[in-house]
């Protein structure tokens, strides 16, 4: 046994040539500065990415088809290019002319002289402009077109979309130029493409929303550079992405005062606490299986809170079709919107509105308890800050006091919270 393991390795010595131990550094030789980075002057992308664009890193920009990548990487190549020098903007998907288009739409026309715009998908193609222009920002539009001649697959395969990203780590390391890709992800985020790029790339940026909706959202989901909890708000316009100050009352607009069906619910994106609005609809059915449609929400987590709501409050749902809508185009991931989702369903039903000054946070569990949410201080905060005057939560153990102006309501369960929203029978 021990002959067969020992030969290989004593015939690798004989032909190997030695090899000298690499420097390690001691933690406290190493200069701890800080990363410089590139301005970014979109406010709520530079937030999003830790302040700024770090030199000779990689970011990718993923979302599904149509959702805005394209324009909101020409609004900051314009920005930047103004700021900066040099940025060349790469698509493999359009044509310089659809690109001038575009910039024109977006009021850019006549911007500076420092802008290139390239139509180009082969990868060594791309690296001679990049080595005449020498710019301080490469964009590549998209990796699913880009192929390099040194490999023999098709772009977009997985391979291809590999090695061109690792191509382009590399050379954003030699040359301290920083790189942003585009990614398209389809709504099941199943495609070969983003998903294997992300260990390869620093940063990983995600542009969410409903494309038939005017809000986006862009969320970090990997950072070596900073916070991934961080989420910039945009509204797309005629004219471009638009960044939204003040998400919760943008949100909130368009409410319709004492209609029944509407709670607000304060859903928690990041670090950021957000107002929006749930709605709800019962209407009579008359199918065997009554339908049950969510927007913005997971559908099983809706089926959850209807069996709740008739077992453990008695109210007829099931004999009702239910349609649950969450304004703005958003998606509900957390349960602490369980609350306003149920209390909107229940004033449905009973076609009785709401008290408009009240919002409703809190997770509904199997028995109808209202359980307690991460970081409710915030979210009460952010009520309180739009107007709300009222917010039913769950019973607290301890905790501060309620903002200024800010009535809370403790409830122990769904019947208890149906009462204070005076939607008991
Ligand atoms: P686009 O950036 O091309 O999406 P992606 O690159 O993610 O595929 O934008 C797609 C949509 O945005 C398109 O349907 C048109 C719309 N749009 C606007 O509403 N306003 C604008 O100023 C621009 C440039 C696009
Ligand atoms: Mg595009």
């Amino acid at each position: 046994m021990e002959a067969i393991t020992e030969a290989p390795a004593a015939r690798a010595s004989r032909h190997k040539p030695a090899i000298t131990a690499p420097d390690a550094r001691r933690l406290s030789d190493i200069p701890a500065t800080d990363e410089e980075r590139l301005p970014v002057p979109i406010g709520e992308m530079s937030r999003v990415l830790g302040g700024g664009l770090v030199p000779g890193s990689v970011t990718l920009l993923g979302g599904e088809p149509g959702i805005g990548k394209s324009t909101l990487l020409t609004q900051l190549a314009g920005a930047m290019a103004a700021s900066l020098g040099c940025v060349l903007y790469v698509s493999g998907e359009e044509s310089l002319r659809q690109l001038s288009m575009r910039t024109r739409r977006l009021g850019m026309d006549g911007a500076n002289d420092s802008l290139y715009l390239l139509a180009e998908t082969n990868l060594e193609r791309i690296f001679a402009a990049v080595d005449q222009l020498d710019p301080a920002l490469l964009i590549i539009d998209s990796i699913q077109t880009a192929h390099s001649e040194a490999l023999n697959s098709a772009p977009g395969m997985v391979g291809q979309i590999r090695e061109c990203a690792s191509q382009l780590q590399q050379r954003a390391k030699a040359g301290a130029l920083s790189v942003l890709l585009v990614g398209h992800v389809t709504k099941e985020g199943s495609i070969a493409g983003p998903r294997v790029l992300e260990h390869i790339v620093d940063t990983v940026l995600y542009l969410e929303g409903d494309p038939f909706q005017t809000f986006r959202l862009l969320r970090s989901v990997k950072n070596r550079f900073g916070a991934t909890s961080e989420v910039g708000v945009f509204e797309m316009s005629a004219t471009g992405l638009v960044e939204v100050a003040n998400p919760s009352e943008a949100f909130l607009q368009e409410r319709a005062a004492n209609a029944p069906g509407s709670a607000i619910a304060v859903l928690l994106e990041g670090t950021r606490p957000l107002l929006v609005e749930l709605q709800a609809l019962t209407s009579r059915s008359t199918f065997s299986y009554p339908r049950r449609t969510p927007n913005g929400l997971d559908l099983n987590r809706l089926l959850m809170l209807c069996a709740v709501l008739s077992v453990r409050a008695g109210l007829p749902l099931h004999e009702q079709d239910v349609f649950v809508n969450v304004v703005g185009g958003l998606r509900i991931r957390e349960p602490a919107s369980d609350l306003a989702t149920a209390l909107a369903l229940a004033s449905s039903l009973r076609d009785r509105p709401l008290p408009s000054d009240v919002v409703c946070i809190g997770e509904l569990g199997l028995s109808g308890e209202l359980r307690s949410v991460g970081q409710l201080d915030a979210r009460l905060q952010e009520a309180a800050q739009v107007g709300f005057r009222r917010a039913i939560v769950p019973r607290r153990r301890r905790g501060n006091p309620a903002p200024a102006g800010l009535q809370l309501e403790e409830a122990r369960d769904l019947r208890g919270a149906l009462q204070a929203a005076g939607l008991a029978e």
